[in-house]
């Protein structure tokens, strides 16, 4: 019900979106599925595997005439440069960051903000699917043809009120991009911008994934259950940080942020008069034993240098009746850890103890681990592909803006990519002390220094760019 409200105050106050793209240059916007099909009869999966059997063998790509001397030596740079930078691009860029910033929408119902990437996709002659996962885009540029390669946004934004003052501040009570997803969007409109610019030059496809619910929902799934990274031979995304300074990008090779998952425990026992306690099951001491036992996980089964957290925050049974043992108790928390093989044996050792130690005591125990809403797999980085992050980052911003980050405890659903095709993720500073972007994601102060725009999105056509000519 509330999000039925919610969903017609979004559409009686619609984003405040630049009149219409001109559809004759593109007929997308008419028929979203006329761009082309994730699903369609023609799917290039043959022509995929054939270019992979090709690269296996020759071992090279072919090289296409259209590659001037200056596109081989490195001219892109500058013009890559030059369109991120040059005429309204700047403007245009923080125009849509800004938009999709004063109306934030929550996961799965990022109805505007699709609505908008769609509108300026149209605008720029790029055909797109949509729907995917829901309000998702996923668009293309180049040959049509293999290789792939994929670019990731998220769209969602955070139940969180907005407490910084501005002149763009969200629109919407209760609701603020606090994460930076906002910015994520925009740079990749950004690149898809640069990209069309430059499809000529493209040796292959780029694809283009606007995806909804990373903070909840684990929209990356559903992306690719519907088929977003079909015949896709690689995968990039940025995430701002309020840690690095403006434009500086950040990765690591291997681990790089934590698998996460949570878990409710419900253990039942029979209710019963305290003071006869015979006659009853106690589940609070059943579900007491299990938690201490939960601690033994990470103490004595993990390896110390495998860094793993397992953590109860919640408790709750019986009533105010102290005379009375309760039917069940429910406790609940959550699990961290670095690589899949432990972050999965950490999922299967809290079911094994909880439901177990529960029998010890003569209870049932069941444990339910939103499989489907909160469980987000390590992201770890492929070796080469943040070999290219870094080398590209290097090329286009210099080395001074390029830093090896440290693995930290925080989540991504675009794990859910890594764990199927060679993935970097790669972070891009947004912290400016005198404008005062220092604040972290997630708190009601954050803001990033929008000059990051342009850059993003010139790294990121770059990462794709160089993928498609040097990798692909
Ligand atoms: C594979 O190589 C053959 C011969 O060089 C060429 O004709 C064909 O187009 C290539 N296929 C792909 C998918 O690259
Ligand atoms: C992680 O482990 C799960 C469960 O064993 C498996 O399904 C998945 O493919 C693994 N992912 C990687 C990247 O190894
Ligand atoms: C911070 O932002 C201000 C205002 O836009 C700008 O003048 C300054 O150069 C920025 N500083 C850095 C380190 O980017």
């Amino acid at each position: 019900m509330a999000m039925l409200i919610r969903l017609l105050l979004l559409l009686l106050s619609p984003l405040p979106l630049s009149s219409p793209p001109s559809l004759s240059a593109c007929s997308v916007a008419e028929d979203p599925y006329s761009g082309f099909s994730l699903f369609g009869k023609t799917s290039p999966a043959a022509a995929a595997a054939a270019h992979r059997r090709n690269k296996s063998v020759a071992g090279t790509r072919t090289s296409s005439s259209t590659v001037s001397g200056a596109e081989r030596s490195g001219g892109w740079k500058g013009d890559v440069l030059a369109l991120a930078t040059g005429g309204d691009a700047v403007e245009w860029v923080k125009g849509i960051r800004r938009r999709i910033h004063e109306w934030p929408e929550l996961a799965y119902e990022e109805i505007e903000t699709s609505r908008l990437i769609r509108d300026q996709l149209a605008g720029l002659g790029i055909g797109y699917a949509f729907p995917v996962a829901g309000t998702g885009v996923v668009a293309q540029i180049g040959t049509g043809r293999p290789p792939f390669v994929a670019l990731r946004a998220d769209m969602d934004a955070l139940p969180i009120q907005e407490a910084v003052d501005w002149k763009h501040k969200s629109k919407v009570p209760g609701k603020m991009h606090a994460c930076g997803h906002d910015a994520h969007v925009a740079m990749l409109l950004g690149a898809a911008k640069i990209l069309k610019a430059r499809e000529r030059h493209l040796k292959g496809t780029v694809r283009l994934l606007f995806q909804p619910a990373e903070e909840a929902g684990i929209g990356a799934k559903r992306m690719i259950e519907d088929g977003a990274l079909r015949d896709v031979e690689a995968i990039f995304a940025v995430h701002v940080s309020h840690e690095h300074p403006t434009s500086v990008i950040g990765s690591r090779a291997g681990p790089l942020l934590a698998g996460c998952g949570f878990f409710r425990a419900t253990v039942r026992g029979r209710e019963g008069l305290a003071g006869n306690p015979h006659r009853s099951v106690d589940p609070v001491l059943a579900a007491s034993a299990a938690v201490i036992s939960l601690q033994n996980l990470v103490s004595r089964e993990a390896n110390p240098l495998d860094s793993q957290v397992v953590s109860v925050a919640s408790f709750s049974g019986g009533s105010d009746n102290l005379d009375l043992i309760p039917e069940s108790v429910t406790f609940a928390g959550t699990f961290r850890a670095f690589s899949n093989t432990s972050f999965y044996k950490l999922r299967q050792r809290i079911e094994e103890v909880i439901v177990e130690q529960s029998s010890v005591y003569r209870c049932a125990a069941s444990v339910d681990f939103f499989e489907n809403e909160r469980f987000y797999p390590p992201t770890s980085n492929d070796e080469a592909m943040n070999e290219h992050v870094r080398r590209v980052a290097v090329e286009l911003l210099g080395a001074d803006n390029y830093r090896v980050v440290q693995p930290m405890m925080g989540a991504e659903d675009f794990s859910f990519y890594s764990e199927v095709v060679p993935a970097a993720f790669f972070y891009i500073g947004v912290r400016n002390e005198t404008l005062g972007s220092v604040h972290s994601g997630h708190s009601p102060y954050f803001m990033i220094d929008e000059d990051v725009l342009p850059v993003g999105a010139a790294v990121h056509a770059a990462i794709a760019e160089r993928y498609l000519a040097e990798l692909g």
